[in-house]
């Protein structure tokens, strides 16, 4: 048996894209909710409906055979103003969310944060502000303390890579030029490290860790310049994050990336204690595409001397196709990712995210989505692979459980195993339908990897 025998057979979902009601019974409103929306794409008041037919959804979810579900809270849903009075209305319904999957025996993996800052903490700078760094962490502590006795698996932050990469994931609309990118970004590792921290003070039993986007950059050419730019574009873009989370500390070859680059970064006294004070148990990942890197002259960052001091530049690989996105298809990346994690830092690996975006079409009532069946099926055969070598996966959720709004594309753009009867343009009545990758799917649960036909 290639995967384990308690092995996490999930999908996911985040809040402010599955759950609509982004107004509705006392949430407060994040950065999502105000940004400007994309040009032909819906705003996120209905969503899928998620808040409303989660009793259809987790039946569904049930059907499909997940053991887990990981979905995300909506800190304004919890406390609206993102610091200050909790809403009574925002714990009963993740209670009654968590207690109708565990009815159902479904493991809820819980992400406290996913893209929404509350919009209040933005107009106060957001995280490039420190007092955000309070307020995430007492956030956590409401969750500790109403939803400690009912989760055992905690991610804290989605993709804080992704947030400083794009930083309009954490600011919303545009960033101002002045716009401390790397500052912010200090000060969501040391909240990371201090809602880990106070998960393992206040929740023994439970499990926490940080949930990046982790696809290894490699090389386009054999040349050394290459190699040396793929190395900074890794170190910049994803092991900054994990050797801070991990190890509590900088890595070396980023934060000379990020000095060079003039960028401000003030570490306060007592930051890299707390730091190094909040341990990870695992490390959950979001894998979709590898990236591949060039050196150009000129564009890449070289000192005085020549020397080479930050990534080169993201360029299609020659080798590889994409989806109809443009986004790189590598399901050997996601082994060599999951091995290079495994030696890096030796913890046990959970997906949080995988998955193709396409558009899907309804035909006679039926998804025929076989080309999402056929990148699901590669990816398993090669995170096997890995498990096969010695890799500690326990678990794998798919993006996503159910179809819900796309970063930027809104409904055109669909990743789920459930498809929602909506476009851009029309609620319609919002109808959950099967599609044809929901009983592969099925199949593969119930032989447990076994059968990936
Ligand atoms: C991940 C995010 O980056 O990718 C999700 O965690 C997102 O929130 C997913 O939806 C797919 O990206 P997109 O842009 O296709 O929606």
């Amino acid at each position: 048996m290639v995967f384990p025998k308690d092995f996490l057979w999930g999908a996911s979902t985040s809040a402010y894209q599955v759950e609509g009601a982004s107004r509705e019974d006392g949430k407060g409103a994040s950065v999502q909710d105000v940004k400007p929306i994309p040009e032909g794409t819906p705003d996120f008041t209905v969503c899928s409906d998620h808040y409303h037919r989660y009793i259809e959804d987790v039946a569904l979810f049930a059907e499909l055979g997940l053991n887990a579900y990981r979905f995300s809270i909506a800190w304004t849903r919890i406390i609206p103003d993102g610091v200050g009075e909790v809403n009574p209305k925002g714990i009963e319904f993740y209670t009654r969310l968590i207690d109708e999957l565990r009815a159902h025996g479904i493991e809820p993996v819980v992400t406290v944060y996913h893209f929404d800052l509350p919009q209040a903490l933005a107009e106060q700078g957001g995280w490039a502000n420190r007092a955000t760094i309070d307020a995430f962490v007492e956030y956590a502590r409401v969750l500790f303390e109403h939803f400690g006795d009912k989760i055992t698996y905690w991610q804290t932050i989605n993709e804080q890579n992704m947030m400083t990469m794009v930083p309009e994931n954490v600011t919303g609309g545009t960033p101002s030029e002045d716009y401390p990118l790397y500052q912010a970004n200090h000060h969501m590792l040391v909240a990371q490290s201090a809602v880990m921290a106070l998960c393992h003070q206040v929740l023994p039993e439970a499990k926490i860790g940080p949930a990046p986007n982790i696809g290894l950059a490699m090389p386009l050419n054999g040349t050394p310049e290459d190699v040396l730019c793929a190395q900074y574009s890794n170190a910049l873009d994803l092991w900054l994050y994990l050797d801070a989370a991990v190890y509590g500390r900088y890595n070396t070859m980023a934060l000379d990336a990020i000095r060079f680059a003039g960028h401000t970064l003030e570490i306060a006294d007592g930051d890299m204690e707390i730091l190094r004070s909040g341990r990870p148990d695992f490390i959950a990942f979001n894998y979709y595409t590898t990236s591949t890197i060039t050196f150009v002259p000129g564009e890449t960052p070289q000192d005085a001397t020549g020397a080479i001091r930050g990534p080169g530049r993201r360029v299609p690989n020659p080798n590889l196709p994409t989806t109809e996105w443009g986004w790189t298809i590598d399901p050997l990346g996601f082994r060599t990712t999951a091995q290079e994690l495994e030696s890096r830092y030796g913890l046990p690996l959970i997906v949080t995210e995988n998955g193709l975006g396409a558009y899907d079409q309804l035909v006679d009532g039926h998804v025929e989505d076989d080309y999402r069946i056929e990148y699901l099926r590669d990816h398993l055969t090669t995170l096997g692979q890995a498990i096969t070598t010695g890799v500690n996966v326990f678990g794998y959720n798919p993006w996503s459980a159910i179809d819900l709004i796309s970063t930027h594309e809104g409904f055109l753009k669909r990743y789920g195993f459930i498809y929602v009867n909506r476009d851009n343009e029309s609620e319609k009545d919002l109808a959950r339908i099967k599609k044809k990758s929901f009983h592969w799917y099925r199949k593969v649960i119930d032989s447990h990897g076994a059968d990936l036909t």
